[in-house]
């Protein structure tokens, strides 16, 4: 069977190393968090996503999967480390580059190299470039297709197959999920998705790898402008004292209108980071992937101060605050809204923040730094607060009984208690 080293293993790495293990293939996760590779080595998942600490377990056990910080030579190499952006919104994919630095010394003729990491367009060409510098021995075929003599000295391919599992879900979609691959050239995209197949259930589309890198950013960015709209909405409603949902009910109504619910914000590690990746390809020609990144990131702070508004109106009141994580039902908390709006409140008001959060047993770092924030069950914040704000629509709130909350002061950012 074949050799699979995977570089990064986190949400997307882990889970897809445990995949192919217990598939079948050999498979040496690589992360330079020592901690991370050594609970791997334990059989445990790092990872909080349904099902994957029993997938890690068996892939341990089954002597398919070990964890390491350094690679070694295997017949597929996959990418999956961080790509980031920095405080001025520009990409930074200082990761990306360093993978495939300590990739480089390991790769041999016929070596497949496959990145699932999501990246600016042109990436992966500079990817090939970096290989070709670090290993002029080998040859990239898009970089001597030109050149007669060694077109036939083909020796290694490479591939960009982003990635598209929604947290929560990973295991599933994984295999479910249709792929589009992204070939350097052809024999190269061909490659990759004869590998793909043997573990994806979904279909598989070929193209090249500016195309891949710009449909996964496309993707992200679409869910942001939509979202934007609909927030832009609840703005516009607020000023003119309309409810904003009983607008979206009643427009969606119409067979060709379909509008997202508002809601406090975007959050998660992708939405919020890949259309800056647009944006900083092609400034001038991305007005509205730009304008809805500054909508959404405007939201926190508008809630905020809806909050301060409310509670200006109570003597004292106990804020107790329901949900942290990105989105309902699940325990992703990376760039979420919600922590952006409890970190805010609780540094302009000296007021006991109550936190509800069913997901987590402590709270994350940026708020167990303050004095004024508690971590409560349902049953306690709701019977303490004064104002209780909802911030996100988990299954445990949208079933709440009226009498816990309806003789109080209530924020609802996503309209389930209408
Ligand atoms: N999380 C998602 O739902 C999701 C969905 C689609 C695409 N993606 C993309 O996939 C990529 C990975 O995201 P993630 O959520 O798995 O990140 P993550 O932060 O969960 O995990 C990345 C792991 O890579 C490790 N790492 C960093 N540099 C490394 C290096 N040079 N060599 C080896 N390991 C290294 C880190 O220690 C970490 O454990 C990103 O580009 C992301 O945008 C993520």
């Amino acid at each position: 069977m074949e050799k699979v080293c995977i570089l990064g293993l986190g949400c997307i790495g882990l889970p897809m190393a445990s995949l192919l293990a217990v598939k079948g293939f050999k498979v040496q996760g690589v992360d330079v968090n020592f901690n991370i590779v050594e609970t791997i080595n334990q059989g445990y998942s790092h990872i909080n996503e349904p099902e994957l600490n029993d997938l890690v377990r068996s892939a341990i056990k089954s002597g398919n999967f070990f964890a390491s910080i350094n690679p070694s030579p295997a017949d597929i190499f996959i990418i999956a480390v961080p790509s980031l952006i920095t405080k001025n919104h520009l990409p930074d994919i200082t990761h990306v580059k360093a993978a495939t630095y300590a990739t480089a010394p390991h790769l041999t003729p016929g070596n497949l190299v496959i990145l699932e990491s999501t990246i600016p367009v042109g990436t992966t060409e500079k990817i090939a470039g970096w290989i070709n510098e670090l290993r002029p021995d080998l040859v990239i075929p898009s970089l001597v297709s030109s050149v007669p003599q060694i077109r036939n000295k083909v020796q290694i391919f490479l591939a960009h197959c982003p990635e598209r599992v929604l947290p929560g879900r990973i295991l599933q979609e994984l295999v479910a999920n249709d792929r589009i691959i992204g070939g350097i050239d052809e024999p190269s995209a061909l490659k990759a998705q004869e590998f793909y197949e043997k573990f994806v259930c979904g279909g598989i589309s070929l193209t090249d790898t500016r195309t891949a890198e710009l449909i996964k950013l496309v993707e992200n960015s679409f869910r942001d402008v939509n979202i934007a709209f609909a927030n832009e909405l609840s703005l516009i409603c607020n000023k003119l004292g309309i409810n904003v949902w009983e607008v979206v009910e009643l427009a969606n109504r119409h067979p060709r209108v379909d509008i997202l619910q508002p809601g406090p914000g975007v959050g998660g590690h992708c939405i919020t980071k890949d259309p800056w990746y647009i944006v900083d390809s092609a400034t001038d020609e991305s007005r509205l992937i730009y304008t809805a990144r500054l909508i959404n990131d405007h939201m926190p702070g508008y809630i905020v101060n809806r909050i301060q508004e409310m509670a200006a109106h109570l003597e004292q009141p106990v804020i107790t605050c329901l949900g942290l994580s990105y989105k309902a039902d699940c325990v992703e908390l990376r760039e979420s809204p919600a922590i952006k709006i409890v970190q805010d409140l609780s540094k302009s008001t000296a007021r006991q923040i109550l936190v509800v959060e069913p997901h987590v047993k402590a709270l994350p770092d940026e708020l167990a730094k303050y004095d004024n924030i508690k971590l409560v069950d349902l049953t306690t914040g709701m019977k303490q607060a004064d104002l209780v704000v909802l911030l996100v629509n988990h299954h445990a709130f949208t079933n709440l009984d009226t009498e816990m909350y309806g003789k109080k002061a209530v924020l609802d950012t996503r309209g389930i208690w209408r």
